[in-house]
């Protein structure tokens, strides 16, 4: 079972959008499929149509297996699965920080459902937080879109510091390029600038400003689903493809 988080520590970047998309996209490749919704907000259940559960998650959710399991929702796509989000998610850190091995507790609790799927998808609240030290614990991939601007620079720097700080491994961290827009010369300097400051670091696919994606919230489904040919569609794809062959080596 692989794991692949959607994460950074910028709101606003792209996560859930590309949470949704990528674990369509394993999916409709075949592979058993689990898009976990931690962002309290729900936006990744929401873009499924599959309602935030409103059952009370305690300290003892992770840990209990059964309970886990019985949270887990299916979808209108063969092999998808959703694990949707709790509002009580926001208290995920004050439980967490008092349970012992607090840092590994999700992966722990991913194991319980090892053998029913063969790719997780996490999708992630922006901060870092005990809840995103159990995501970097947990995850083979840890995917980061990357908004090329200067403030997206230093908040991509800011993670590479704490995973070097907490002696995580960087090779988990694959980032990519979100919202470009062409048309600017800032995106274009900055793509450069990152991708030669991070040599392998940057996928090669960009995902671009493209209103299909902000049409998601209407569609309530996956950019893969309703537009492939599209512009936005054609760069999931590509985005996953090469996801997939980082995650497999
Ligand atoms: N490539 C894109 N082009 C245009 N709009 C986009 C693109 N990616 C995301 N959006 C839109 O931008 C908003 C934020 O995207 P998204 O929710 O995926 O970000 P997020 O990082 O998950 O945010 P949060 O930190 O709040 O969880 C959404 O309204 C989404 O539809
Ligand atoms: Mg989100």
């Amino acid at each position: 079972m692989q794991i692949i988080a959607c994460y950074s520590n910028k709101g606003g970047v792209g996560k859930t959008a590309t949470a949704v998309n990528l674990a369509y996209a394993f999916a409709a490749s075949g592979r058993r499929t689990l898009l976990c919704d931690l962002d309290p907000q729900g936006a990744s259940g929401f873009y499924f149509r599959v309602k935030p559960s409103k059952k009370l998650i305690d300290a003892q959710f992770f840990e209990d297996d059964q309970r886990f399991a019985k949270a887990i929702r299916g979808s209108d796509y063969d092999n998808l699965d959703i694990l949707p989000a709790n509002i009580s998610f926001r208290d995920f850190d004050v439980f967490l920080s008092r349970m012992k091995n607090s840092q590994s507790r999700l992966k722990k609790a991913l194991k319980a459902v090892k053998s029913d799927y063969d790719v997780v998808v996490l999708d992630c609240p922006p901060n870092i937080s005990m809840l995103s030290e159990n995501v970097f614990h947990a995850a083979d991939a840890v995917v980061v879109p990357v908004i090329p601007t200067t403030l997206s620079q230093r908040t991509f720097d800011q993670l590479l510091e704490f995973f070097q700080a907490s002696d995580l491994p960087e090779n988990r961290i694959h980032a990519f390029f979100s919202m470009v827009q062409g048309i600017k010369s800032l995106h274009g300097e900055t793509i450069a600038g990152m991708t030669e400051a991070h040599p392998g670091r940057f996928a090669q696919a960009t995902i671009p400003f493209a209103s299909e994606i902000e049409r998601m919230g209407l569609t309530r489904a996956p950019v893969l689903a309703t537009a492939p040919g599209s512009r936005a569609g054609k760069a999931y794809q590509a985005l996953f493809e090469e996801i997939e062959g980082r995650v497999k080596a």
